[in-house]
């Protein structure tokens, strides 16, 4: 009996043609996903990347909150007309600090992994607003009310300790000036050299242009952060990797 013959059994056969099938996948999506739990450089590491400040931090949890991530992903795949469109694709060590990750799985808006620098503060604000005062077309609803919504660091050091616990390297430093660090940032004229010096590169300005901290202030600074963290002019994709 020819292998052939053999293997006519297995297509006769249902169900051990399901079980058959059921261990091919198996053996072949063990060889494809182990690894990555051993391999060191699964994540390469970038330079650059750093915890989000605590602003920045609040910022994401109001993204979070407002479902953005259900109209826009944060990954740029690595095709010519995305990296044309939305700029460098995205790495692994980018949302290595996203507890849980932004890649989303709809856009009905533009991706946002790179967004941060690509606008001004002041159309942000405009756009929270009404999104069809500056793209008439747009079908993104109004987050205008962030901006009457005025915050207190309340709880920023168990935010930031939650995320040290999952594997987010804030330091009891960091944790330590959270409150202090959170307010600074939208402080021009304030001191800024330990939250820079935590956070390096952090912006340090009034975002929504009105006084006091607002939600808006905070999802602004996280939006204005987005994709400007990892330097690419000194980053070389390593392709043995
Ligand atoms: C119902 C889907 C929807 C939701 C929810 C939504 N957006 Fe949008 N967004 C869009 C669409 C569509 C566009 C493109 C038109 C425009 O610029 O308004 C867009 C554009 C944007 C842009 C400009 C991107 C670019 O590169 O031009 C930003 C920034 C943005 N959205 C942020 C947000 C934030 C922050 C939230 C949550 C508070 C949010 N969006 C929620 C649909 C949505």
């Amino acid at each position: 009996m020819g292998i052939l013959d053999k293997h006519a059994v297995l297509e006769k056969n249902v169900t051990l043609l399901a079980v058959f099938a059921f261990l091919v996948v198996t053996i072949g999506g063990i060889v494809q996903i182990a690894p990555l739990f051993w391999l060191e450089n699964t994540i390469e590491d970038v330079e650059g990347m750093r915890p989000y400040s605590p602003l920045e931090l609040t910022g994401r949890d109001i993204y979070l909150r407002e479902g953005c991530y259900v109209c826009h992903s944060q990954m740029i795949r690595p095709m010519r007309d995305e990296v044309e469109r939305y700029g460098h694709y995205s790495l692994a060590a980018e949302s290595k600090y996203d507890h849980p990750f932004q890649w989303g799985s709809k856009r009905t808006g533009p991706d946002l992994a790179r967004v941060g620098g690509r606008y001004s503060d002041e159309w942000h604000v405009d756009h929270l607003r009404s999104p069809q005062s500056v793209v008439p077309e747009s079908v993104m609803p109004k987050y205008g009310f962030l901006e009457n919504r005025m915050i207190e660091p309340e709880h920023i050091e168990e935010l930031l300790a939650t995320h040290a616990l999952v594997g987010v390297p804030y330091s009891d430093e960091m944790i330590e000036n959270a409150k202090a660090d959170f307010k600074v940032q939208v402080d021009p004229f304030g001191d800024t050299d330990g939250l820079l010096e935590r956070y390096p590169n952090a912006q340090v300005r009034n975002f929504d242009g009105q006084a006091g901290i607002s939600e808006a202030d905070a999802l602004i600074a996280y939006l204005q952060m987005l994709g400007t963290l990892v330097d690419f002019s000194t980053f070389t994709p390593d392709a043995s990797r």
